[in-house]
């Protein structure tokens, strides 16, 4: 039998992959679902007008015969998983005291089945967060107190329905602003700062540390690796945090990298800076983009995924790997999650570009593995 990615880096560190609930779905929930994207996206063409032109809709996540090589890949390669939508708030909270607990469900049942660790994204974020939570019945903002019970009661009745099933779990997402390098605010698009005010970080993990005893207490968001000023504006926050005595263990780099940016060096540094407060680091969400987009208002053209492509991406992939090894060797760098399993499923189609693929995974969009693929799993 060939060989599995997540045993070629046991001795390291466990190797994730983030799974979309379309794969966990029954054929007629999955066709209720494209029915409802369907009307939404005629919802916005009505709103805003046609789609950018080449503009494809997502592919269905399993081929005409019911297959699906994701998910297969999923359970042969990985040993962590995590949501790719699921487990955020806006699908789980769906209003004061209730939840939709059935797709998180689902991914504690896979786990289990496959033998995987399983990771919690996200408890507080200021995207897919559900609109009614800001709000009041009248729909006007509601109050600090009012936000903070919400938000509180979240938190807990995660943490008592899967306390004991998830291992790892991003408390706060994203809080760092592009702009400033310091907590994103209200002007910034975070509601839970204009309403909770900075306090709501700290808060968010004490809560989760009481509703999650076990698991590790994540603090993730993109870019630390890439930018210096936002990863000095994370130094900064996580060390006001420890020095209050706030229990955060953990920091996510999501790693939404691409072929080019950033040199590995720059990874490294950044993982040490945070190994250096004793935290330990994770990698959240990786993918290595085909495209350089140094302007997301302005993207580059699609391009071949040539054989040149192919390899050249495998060194890259080869090149980060090897860090992860030292770092994880060095006993900062814990778990690699890689945002999704093949080039035909990543959110990269259409991100930044609409129109434009990306193939930024190990697998195509055959579910074949890469070059990268062969390159990482080789001793
Ligand atoms: C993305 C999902 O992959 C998409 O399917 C969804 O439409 C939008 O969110 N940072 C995060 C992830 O923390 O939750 C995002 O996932 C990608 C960027």
């Amino acid at each position: 039998m060939s060989k599995r990615l997540f045993e070629a880096y046991k001795d390291y560190f466990r190797v994730g992959c983030a799974v979309s609930g379309l794969f966990l779905m029954t054929p007629a929930e999955r066709e209720d679902h494209f029915k409802q994207v369907a009307k939404r996206f005629e919802e916005m063409r009505k709103k805003f007008g046609p789609p950018p032109a080449g503009f494809k809709p997502p592919e269905p996540p399993v081929f005409s015969d019911g297959s699906s090589p994701e998910l297969e890949i999923a359970r042969e390669h990985f040993n962590m998983i995590v949501a790719e939508n699921e487990t955020k708030m806006d699908a789980v909270y769906k209003g004061p005291g209730e939840f939709n607990w059935k797709m998180a469900d689902r991914f504690v049942q896979f786990a289990r089945e496959n033998n995987q660790a399983l990771r919690w994204h996200t408890l507080v974020w200021h995207n897919q967060s559900p609109e009614w939570i800001f709000e009041d019945e009248a729909g006007n903002k509601v109050s600090k107190e009012v936000l903070e019970e919400r938000l509180k009661k979240y938190i807990f009745a995660v943490g008592e329905r899967y306390g004991n099933d998830v291992c790892s779990v991003d408390v706060v997402n994203e809080c760092i602003s592009d702009k400033k390098f310091c907590l994103r605010d209200g002007s910034d698009q975070s509601k839970w700062f204009d309403i909770l005010g900075p306090e709501y970080v700290d808060k968010a993990f004490f809560w989760a540390k009481e509703a999650f005893p076990k698991a590790s207490l994540v603090i993730n968001d993109y870019n630390l690796e890439m930018s210096e000023g936002k990863r000095r504006g994370m130094y900064e926050l996580v060390k006001g945090m420890l020095s209050r005595g706030v229990p955060v263990d953990t920091v996510g780099l999501q790693m939404h990298i691409n072929i080019t940016n950033p040199p590995v060096s720059e990874i490294e540094e950044t993982i040490e800076l945070y190994g250096s407060l004793g935290l330990n680091v994770i990698v959240t969400e990786m993918e290595v983009s085909a495209y350089i987009d140094k302007d997301f208002s302005n993207p580059d053209p699609r391009r071949e995924y040539t054989a040149d492509f192919l390899e050249e991406q495998a060194e890259r992939y080869r090149a980060l790997f090897d860090c992860f090894r030292k770092e994880a060797g060095k006993g900062y760098l814990k778990d690699v999650v890689l945002w999704g399993t093949s080039d035909r499923f990543t959110w990269k189609n259409n991100f930044p570009s609409p129109g434009r693929t990306d193939a930024p995974l190990l697998f195509d969009r055959e579910g074949k593995p890469k070059p990268a693929f062969d390159v990482l799993i080789r001793d």
